[in-house]
């Protein structure tokens, strides 16, 4: 790393690209009153947005009856009644008019044959009144999150937001209690950069490769989740992640949940459409935490194909047509509905050539081998309804520090997010932080800068650029650490295997603080970035199972085997982990309800 290091002045800095970062970017751009840059690890339009793949939800009725009410309970249900209704109320209204404003900035959307935004069912999303599947998810092919990354990236460069591309950012700079700007690796030259600004939005994504099978890109490290962690900010909800259905067997890429909504369905190892066992209304479109249940305990049972743990998902057209005859789904003049070939690869070209890449088969003429994949945090940094990151029980916000999108917990998914949700997610309150931040900026200067802000990040980089290589390899800790997550803080867990895995975690912790790397050159050293990423992975893995062991209950996709059931009268409560000089410590927070009392859940 060079040793001099480069000064800029922002208004707003953001770090990520992906759909919260650039919906923030953009409406802080739009004001026209601040300037704005945006610092990403890679180039943004290879954001993990892109990955998202079958729709986004809103309640825009094109097909049938909806309304953004029957989405908002669909949201408080499916959250296993933990998320905040005042701000799942937020995000169900607001996406309306932002899948319109989308669609006039240019998103590609299909059409319905009058020409209107397509939609598809997803689960969990349903129509209140008949309980049956609605059309929610309004798509573009199963690549709605690439069009929602290249629309924005587009939209930010008109309004000139600045871009850092390739920029990895090691620290956020707190002074006298409020956020005064970022520490950043310029990772082409290994220069340190501080970008001093009045307000910061974290926009950095989720952590799924914290486990051994996820649908997360390699990027995916949790890296805003840990560095605010480690100034003592707490994280919320952390026991809560998300396994989806049907990740490809054994590399966990995404499989979308519209392949089920387009008629598809889960099948096990004879050849029984299961789901119907465990959600006789909803079967294949129930919510995700539902599903990733049932396709773990037919495995376990010795239902698994080929007495192997995975099961099928079928998207033939003969099964698809056998079904939707069988469920009774008719086109509009009365006839059965028939779907061909030529329909599905116009309707799910990705995931039908992923499976062609990966598993060599024709997804057309054979059933693909699935298996729950991690997919989602639905904890994260704890924020108000604008996006302002709040620093305790109290709902204390800390000036200036913004957080959005997947490394956020505003809270809308509580203990299980619904499909398509993450997208809503993103650009309602990317849009709220980048607006609020704006207000911050008009109402406040810039904070003071600490002498040397960036010095405790150059040392703790230098420290892991110059160890010498040992024994303690990074990619074994990394692998052991996948391992005991997949194990024993996955779909199922119980208490003497989360303290197993944390009693691991706490010893790969120890071999990480002397583990040393071969490549010591300064530019573009992927080895040394790994490095630093696995220890954000690390801290967030250990607060994930220390606060799975506290919560005694079953809840969402949290399924304790010791504790089956819900406890209302005991844990409808947010968890806040915070990172002290004695270890991980829990306090809890009540949850918003309004409108909607928990019940129980039925699908
Ligand atoms: O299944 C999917 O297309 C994923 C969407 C989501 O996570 O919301």
């Amino acid at each position: 790393m060079k040793d001099e290091t480069l000064f800029h002045r922002y208004d707003v800095v953001i770090v990520g690209a992906g759909g919260a970062g650039l919906a923030a970017a953009l409406y802080a751009a739009r004001s026209g009153a601040v300037r704005v840059a945006v610092l990403s690890k890679m180039l943004p339009v290879r954001s993990h947005t892109g990955t998202a793949q079958g729709g986004i939800g809103a309640a825009l009725g094109n097909h049938e009856e909806d309304h953004p009410e029957w989405h908002v309970f669909d949201t408080i249900k499916g959250s296993d009644y933990l998320a905040d209704q005042d701000a799942v109320r937020v995000l169900c209204y607001e996406a309306v008019e932002l899948v319109y404003e989308l669609e006039h900035m240019g998103l590609p959307f299909d059409r319905t044959p009058s020409g209107r935004i397509a939609q598809r069912p997803f689960g969990g999303h349903t129509n209140n009144v008949t309980k049956q599947p609605v059309r929610r998810a309004c798509h573009a092919a199963d690549r709605t999150g690439h069009m929602i990354l290249q629309t924005l990236y587009q939209q930010c460069l008109k309004h000139r937001v600045t871009f850092f591309d390739e920029f990895q950012v090691l620290d956020v700079i707190l002074s006298q209690g409020v956020a005064g700007g970022v520490v950043a690796l310029e990772i082409a030259t290994g220069q340190f950069h501080v970008f001093h600004a009045r307000a910061v939005i974290l926009a950095t994504g989720g952590w799924g490769r914290v486990w051994q099978i996820t649908s997360n890109a390699h990027s995916f490290t949790g890296d805003g989740a840990a560095i605010v962690l480690r100034h003592g900010i707490p994280l919320e909800d952390m026991e809560f992640f998300q396994f989806h259905p049907t990740g490809i067997y054994k590399l966990g890429i995404l499989v979308t949940e519209g392949a089920r909504g387009e008629g598809g369905v889960l099948i096990n190892g004879r050849g029984e459409r299961f789901m119907a066992r465990y959600a006789p209304n909803l079967k294949d479109l129930a919510s995700r935490d539902v599903i990733s249940r049932a396709i773990y305990l037919e495995i376990r049972e010795g239902r698994g194909v080929d007495g192997k743990d995975y099961v099928h998902l079928d998207i033939r057209p003969e099964t698809i047509n056998h079904y939707f005859d069988l469920d009774g789904k008719k086109n509009p003049d009365g006839t059965p509905r028939r779907i061909t070939a030529a329909d599905i690869q116009t309707r799910l070209p990705d995931i039908t050539d992923f499976v062609r890449t990966y598993l060599g088969i024709d997804p057309l003429t054979q059933p693909i081998p699935v298996q729950p994949t991690a997919h989602y945090a639905m904890g994260g940094i704890p924020t108000d309804l604008h996006g302002r990151v709040v620093v305790d029980a109290h709902n204390t916000v800390l000036p200036g520090l913004y957080a959005a999108g997947e490394v956020a917990c505003v809270s809308v998914h509580g203990a299980n997010r619904l499909g398509t949700n993450s997208l809503v997610d993103i650009l309602v309150f990317g849009r709220r932080s980048g607006l609020d931040a704006v207000r911050h900026c008009r109402e406040n200067g810039f904070a003071p800068l600490p002498k040397q802000p960036e010095e405790a990040a150059r040392a703790m980089l230098e420290g892991l650029r110059t160890r010498p290589p040992n024994q303690e390899r990074i990619a074994d800790i990394r692998a052991e650490m996948q391992r005991v997550m997949m194990d024993y803080v996955g779909v199922f867990r119980e208490a003497t295997g989360i303290e197993k895995a944390i009693h691991t975690l706490r010893a790969l912790q120890q071999c990480y603080q002397s583990a040393g790397i071969h490549d010591k050159s300064r530019c573009f050293n992927t080895e040394l970035l790994e490095a630093w990423e696995l220890g954000c992975l690390l801290d967030l893995a250990e607060v994930t199972a220390v606060a799975a062991l506290a919560r005694t209950e079953t809840r969402g996709c949290h399924t304790r085997e010791d504790y089956p059931q819900r406890d209302d009268a005991n844990w409808l409560k947010h968890s806040l982990a915070f990172r002290t000089a004695q270890g991980i410590q829990l306090q809890y927070k009540p949850v918003t309800i309004l409108d909607y009392p928990p019940q129980e859940r039925i699908y």
